[in-house]
């Protein structure tokens, strides 16, 4: 059975900053708060589609993995925020890239989705079903914010990123993964204003979440999922060179760092510059991490997620011999015209009035 491997990483961070103090002068709320209970400082608003976002994360994880879009078998887009419920936003992904070969399908499973999409793509290599799989996970869930409901306002941003899968070469690849889903708690963590029950109601687009809920689930959740996956995997918890977890909160990802018995130094957080970016932010925490140096040949990763349903999901991978990229991608977009905070306070008033 062949064993898949990722090898191409890409993100996309939209340019514009929302910092926690600009936020401050339209949601009720301080920078010290927010600091302190999720460790988030600023977030981006994308000024682009979420279409255009996972089309830039998707080149540059094609680029990276020198694979011409023609190739591709599958393109798999993890997202809870598609610009449209029909057809599936990856149908838009695949013809932007030109991969004119590939099936196009979309998942959604909250912020584990970039899991529960490499899941697919893991089995569908290991059938001998397809060669080569790009899994996006994007979000652009700015327009879910209210800005009257500071508990929810303060935690989210948009990005995009995605990875290429093939079969392994040697002996790196994805050593095993799991997902799992609680749908009793479906209600503790939802959206509103979308989708069919909403028809004829004034309900805006908006997130509703039990925070405490949501919180006392992902720090027991995650970790489970993590160990399981390293044990399925036959490793030890010390063998394991980087943690890459879902970011949702700063206590969150400490809560798993403890619980895994691991130093900080080896469980990655971008939260601070990012904020949750649901299903997008561990494929832009690993392009990240590539990047910086933090990912070596060889290495054992982990990736963990939890998310709305409740769902969540855990991954252990050994990295592969390359951390440079074949190639670049220069798909680039045009600067946004307005500030982060002005295409929020838009979003706001276009949504609400
Ligand atoms: C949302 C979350 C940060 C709230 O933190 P918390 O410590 O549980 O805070 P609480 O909800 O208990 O609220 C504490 C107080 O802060 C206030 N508060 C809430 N949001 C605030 C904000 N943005 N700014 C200032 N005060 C705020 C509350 O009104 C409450 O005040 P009170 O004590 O006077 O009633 C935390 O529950 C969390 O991170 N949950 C998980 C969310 C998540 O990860 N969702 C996505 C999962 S994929």
């Amino acid at each position: 059975m062949p064993r898949a491997a990722i090898t191409g990483w890409g993100r996309y961070v939209p340019p514009a900053v929302l910092t926690n103090h600009e936020l401050a002068t339209v949601v009720d709320t301080s920078h010290e708060w927010i600091v302190t209970r999720s460790g988030i400082e600023e977030r981006r608003v994308s000024h682009v589609s979420n279409a255009d976002m996972a089309t830039a994360a998707g080149s540059e994880a094609l680029a990276a993995a020198g694979v011409d879009p023609s190739e591709l078998d599958h393109v798999i887009v993890a997202t809870c925020t598609a610009d449209r419920q029909i057809p599936a936003m990856a149908c838009y992904v695949q013809t932007r890239l030109g991969a004119l070969r590939a099936a196009a399908v979309d998942i959604n499973a909250g912020c584990s989705g970039f899991l529960y999409g490499l899941d697919l793509a893991d089995g569908l290599i290991a059938a001998g079903r397809a060669a080569r799989i790009l899994v996006v996970g994007s979000e652009k869930i700015t327009p879910y914010i209210d800005l009257e409901e500071r508990t929810t306002a303060v935690l989210f941003g948009d990005a995009a990123g995605a990875v290429v899968v093939e079969p392994a070469t040697g002996d790196e690849g994805i050593l095993s993964i799991n997902v799992g889903a609680n749908g009793a708690l479906a209600d503790a963590l939802t959206a509103e204003g979308a989708g069919t029950e909403f028809i004829g109601d004034d309900a805006r687009l908006r997130i509703v979440m039990d925070g405490r809920e949501v919180f006392r689930n992902a720090v027991s959740q995650m970790p489970q999922a993590a160990l399981l996956a390293i044990k399925e995997a036959g490793l030890q918890v010390d063998d394991v060179d980087l943690v890459i977890p879902h970011q949702a909160n700063q206590r969150i990802i400490d809560a798993v760092a403890k619980r895994l018995e691991l130093p900080a130094e080896r469980v990655y957080s971008n939260i601070a510059r990012y904020g949750n970016t649901s299903a997008a932010s561990i494929p832009v925490a690993l392009a990240e991490a590539v990047e910086l140096g933090r990912v070596h040949p060889g290495d054992e990763l982990v990736f963990a997620a939890f998310g709305a349903g409740f769902t969540w999901g855990a991954a252990a991978v050994r990295w592969g011999p390359r951390v440079e990229p074949v190639a670049t991608s220069d798909l680039a977009y045009p600067p946004p015209d307005r500030s982060a905070l002005e295409l929020l306070v838009d979003l706001h008033r276009r949504e609400r009035g």
